[in-house]
């Protein structure tokens, strides 16, 4: 008989978060909130959050949908455009009301169509974020319609990443659910200035899953998943403990409704399981002795904040756990992330 392991590490942090408003939000809070210290959460509400202004209401609105005695430090993110002021977006920094600035590629993604078509228009705002040391994140993906879907990731470094940062060589770039090889040569090859988020999703998915044997919009995300080559890659950045790589779930809740669609949402909700498929990954790749450092070490390294005092311990299971799979809401189902592999590990106490 094997008795079960447990591994204890510093509550982890999720750096890229879809949290939505409203009923939505709070129907999926509490799975962030019991897994993870802070999130980076996502401006890309409708309307969006743009301003110093809006970012403090959002902020509001989660921290009053939090339970009583529930710790969690919502971390606020502006939504660029082209029409982002300089002086609204230092001052919220400044003030702790927003720690980055997101751009969305005008058309790239849900709720992206008041993002930037030219990027050279928010050269200004960069400038400011350069100088203020404040994180800049990336949806890398070009939009052309000329540029093959598989292909944004790879062309959108070419096209709009290699040239920002020659121009903005201090400007703090999280390149954000990198899909491909290319993307983690791309960080690799950078200083310490550049780091990138990795989704479970993308650890544990190749595009095989949203399209064999029918098609499959529990899948479906942007950026898509790409070939089992790129997955291969993305899980030796992840699994080797360089401090540019951490966990961003781009948890991104849409009713089953919205996805089950004949032009369905992209978007994987699965902050419900991402740290026990987290964990598998690490173990399978054999490398346990790292997953702190990307869940919950690296990502505040590159933030400037302190890591978690807290802790949590993740329990290794003689058999494999029974995953959630569904989330009820007034206004309907949201299906959960299901990784199709076996996940020994679940989470335990969290203190
Ligand atoms: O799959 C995605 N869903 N990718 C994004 O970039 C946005 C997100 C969402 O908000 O649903
Ligand atoms: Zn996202």
């Amino acid at each position: 008989m094997t008795t079960a392991r447990s591994l204890t590490i510093p509550l982890p942090d999720d750096w890229h978060l879809h949290l939505r408003s409203g009923e939505m939000m709070r129907a999926v809070l509490p799975w962030t909130t019991r897994h993870f210290g802070r999130a980076i959460v996502m401006p890309n509400l409708d309307p969006p959050v743009v301003t110093r202004a809006d970012a403090v209401r959002y902020h509001s609105e989660i921290t009053a949908a939090l339970p009583d005695g529930v710790t969690f430090q919502p971390l606020m993110t502006l939504y660029m455009t082209e029409r982002t002021e300089p002086g609204d977006v230092r001052a919220a920094f400044e003030a702790g009301d927003a720690v980055a600035v997101k751009l969305y590629p005008a058309g790239a993604t849900t709720n992206s169509a008041a993002g930037v078509h030219d990027i050279e228009t928010i050269y200004p705002v960069l400038e400011t974020m350069e100088e203020i040391g404040m994180p800049f994140l990336v949806h890398g993906e070009v939009v052309d319609p000329d540029v093959d879907i598989f292909d944004r990731e790879a062309v959108f470094i070419e096209k709009k990443l290699i040239p920002i940062r020659a121009r903005f060589p201090a400007l703090k770039i999280v390149f954000e659910h990198l899909t491909t090889s290319d993307g983690v040569e791309y960080v690799l090859s950078c200083d310490a200035y550049t780091a990138a988020t990795i989704t479970p999703h993308h650890l544990v998915i190749n595009r095989n899953a949203m399209l064999v044997g029918g098609i499959k919009p529990h899948y479906y995300c942007l950026p898509v998943a790409k070939r089992e080559r790129h997955r291969l890659a993305l899980i030796e950045a992840a699994t080797s403990g360089d401090a540019r790589f951490f966990l961003g779930t781009d948890s991104a809740p849409h009713l089953d409704s919205a996805k089950e669609s004949a032009c369905g949402c992209a978007g994987i909700f699965n902050v419900a399981n991402a740290l026990g498929i987290v964990a598998q990954v690490f173990e399978n790749k054999n490398a346990l002795d790292h997953l702190e450092a990307f869940t919950s070490r690296n990502g505040p390294a590159f933030y400037d904040l302190p890591v978690s005092e807290r802790s949590m311990t993740l329990i290794r299971h003689e058999l494999p756990v029974p995953l959630p799979d569904k989330v009820d809401t007034a206004r309907g189902r949201i299906t959960i992330f299901d990784p199709k592999m076996d996940v020994y590990w679940d989470v335990g106490d969290v203190d």
